[in-house]
């Protein structure tokens, strides 16, 4: 899958207007910071300045030592210029000190407030975006996108300005002083730079190669640690080492080439960038010579050289980290002007609602973005009352699953209609609508918090008691009191402290504190063994009392006494009615089955 943002990290790409100006759109989070922002700015340009006097300070400082003064009107002595060395370091010593406080306030609380937007945006769109991702990818988003933005607004705007305001100071100072020497020094350097520049970019495309076959090594680490146990309990460990050792050898032949053009890099630096300097420096003692120049200015000739220089090869490397910071930027963007699937706004007390738990799938059509060519529910009517309970049953893959998500609003029909209490349901709001259900799934995943707050997820200010009441009628009080922490458990990352069906009834007590209009059980006790499954039904039974329940299961003893079973087949239903009279149908899919699990 072509990943966003690879070729942001393109060394020396050509940035458009139309990306920075997209990515312009990033300030809006820097607007409350502004001032910090410009006041840091400002005394960044100062301090730069001021810095650029040193060299013209020192050259004249050498003049009056050697008796020559350039400004005789001032009765300059040599130990005067301590004092002008002294205003110069700590004008910019306080300049900067404040300046790193504003930029490191604009940096951290402008950078939280897009991390948040993000994440909030992120967490509302619809479950196709979320199936389209690594879940890598968007975590990275989230820290290495804006790690950029973050540094770029703490440490690369400001150093870019610093290199430019002493890139174009330097260059004015020393036409301005030594326009003849300057001429040299103007024709000789820029070539450098630009051969410079060539090779370097050679070198970056390198470095980055040698950074995706680490991202790639530490992907096969990260696939190991998360699949631990099938590794083990294939006994794949020898396969792993293997397949990790090769990708080192990967990093290790991409490395030595990187270091090989490295090392040629430095030594056409050295020769070019010396002869360079000392071709200037020749012709700098020729004009001397000759009593054009004094030796003070040949001496902050130099200087300034040398930081113009070094200005120079730090725009190179901002100059790519600040493309970095626009991809990265454009990404953010991309996301925050993304339309969300749920409303920003809580619904209003008139939008609220309570089901009275009337659900009508009116000739349902449906098929996955995803997947455009393979339709999966074709044509589903089901008609639920009030207080029904119904099953789903079928064959794994028939639609079963698809048929809850599409009245969980996860996807919209293709066509047909889903109609919650006479209403067609894309007619409430998402939020409200949303409130009115809880799912207990096959695969309960818990979050890595306590138990208490796991089973507070479905109603977040709960009391104790309450809590306490819904794991008793979950069936979970017993375990949680025999665990020496009790509620406070901390259940393990996703919940892997706790056995299935331990999961399973917290996800109940979480559904039963939630008290839903509706409810929806897939494959709810599927994974468990015989014992726990009696448990956990009992608990099921409890919740599924007085409420609209739709249940879908492998074993059909589960669903002996719903209302009505619906028996889906390749996403139609090819069968329904109750469990006696299916079993009763001569030549029914429902019979055959029932056949099969009760002997
Ligand atoms: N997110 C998805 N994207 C694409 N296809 C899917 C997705 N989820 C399920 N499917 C496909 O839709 C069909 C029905 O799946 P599902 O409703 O989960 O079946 P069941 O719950 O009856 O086992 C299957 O062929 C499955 O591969
Ligand atoms: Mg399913």
């Amino acid at each position: 899958m072509a990943r966003p943002g690879k070729k942001s990290s393109e060394p020396f790409r050509k940035l458009s207007w139309k990306e920075l100006k997209r990515s312009a759109y990033i300030f809006k989070f820097v607007k409350p910071y502004k001032w910090h922002f410009i006041i840091g700015m400002l005394l960044l340009t100062i301090s730069s300045l001021v810095f650029m006097a040193f060299p013209g300070a020192a050259g004249e400082m050498a003049n009056v030592a050697n008796k020559q003064p350039k400004y005789p009107q001032y009765h300059l002595k040599v130990l005067d210029f301590a004092w002008i060395f002294l205003g110069i370091v700590l004008i910019q010593g306080i300049a900067s000190y404040i300046k790193t406080i504003l930029f490191a306030r604009v940096s951290e609380k402008g950078m939280a407030d897009v991390r948040s937007a993000v994440f909030g945006k992120m967490i509302r769109q619809d479950m196709t975006y979320f199936e389209q991702f690594r879940v890598g990818e968007l975590t990275s988003r989230l820290t290495s996108d804006i790690e950029k933005l973050q540094s770029a607004f703490s440490v690369t705007l400001g150093e870019f300005l610093r290199q430019i305001v002493i890139l174009i100071s330097g260059i004015g100072i020393l036409v301005y002083f030594n326009p003849k020497l300057s001429m040299i020094m103007l024709m000789t350097f820029p070539i450098i730079v630009v051969l410079a520049m060539v090779f370097g970019s050679k070198i970056k495309k390198l470095s980055k190669v040698r950074q995706e076959k680490i991202a790639t090594s530490n992907t096969v680490v990260d696939e190991v640690f998360q699949a631990f146990t099938t590794v083990k309990a294939y006994a794949n460990e020898w396969f792993e080492e293997t397949r990790y050792s090769k990708s080192l050898q990967d990093i290790v032949t991409v490395s030595l080439r990187f270091a090989h053009s490295k090392g040629l890099f430095f030594i056409f630096m050295t020769v070019f960038l010396f002869g360079g300097i000392f071709f200037v420096l020749i012709q700098g003692a020729l004009l001397v010579e000759s009593g054009e120049m004094q030796v003070g200015d040949l001496f902050s000739f130099i200087i300034y050289t040398g930081i113009i220089g070094s200005a120079i090869a730090g725009l190179g490397s901002l100059y790519t980290e600040i493309a970095g910071a626009v991809g990265a930027t454009e990404r953010i963007s991309e996301i925050l002007q993304r339309d969300t699937e749920i409303d920003a706004t809580p619904p209003t007390e008139a939008e609220k609602v309570r089901f009275k738990g009337a659900i009508e799938w009116q000739n349902v059509h449906f098929t996955y973005p995803k997947r455009p060519d393979m339709e999966v529910l074709k044509g589903i009517s089901i008609k639920v009352q009030p207080g029904e309970k119904i099953a789903l049953a079928g064959q794994s893959g028939s639609g079963k699953s698809t048929i809850m998500s599409l009245l969980l609003r996860f996807y919209e029909p293709s066509s047909g209609h889903i109609m919650v209490d006479g209403k067609d349901a894309t007619s409430y709001n998402l939020t409200a609508y949303r409130q009115n259900f809880a799912i207990v799934p096959q695969d309960v995943v818990l979050f890595g918090g306590s138990i208490k707050e796991n089973i507070a997820y479905g109603l977040p200010n709960a009391t104790d008691e309450r809590i306490i009441e819904a794991a008793k009628q979950a069936n979970a009080w017993d375990f949680i009191l025999s665990f020496p922490q009790g509620l406070d458990t901390i259940v393990g990352d996703r919940g892997t402290r706790l056995s299935g069906g331990q999961r399973q009834r917290i996800a109940i007590a979480r559904a039963i504190l939630k008290d839903p209009a509706i409810l929806l059980l897939d494959e709810a006790t599927s994974s468990l063994d015989a014992e726990s499954e009696r448990v956990v039904q009992e608990a099921l039974d409890r919740l599924m009392e007085n409420r609209t329940s739709i249940i879908i299961a492998h074993r059909l003893a589960t669903i002996k006494n719903v209302d009505k079973i619906y028996v889906i087949e390749s996403g139609e239903v090819i069968e329904s009615g109750t469990h006696l009279e299916l079993s009763q149908k001569v030549g029914g899919t429902y019979n055959a089955l029932a056949k099969l699990q009760f002997v």
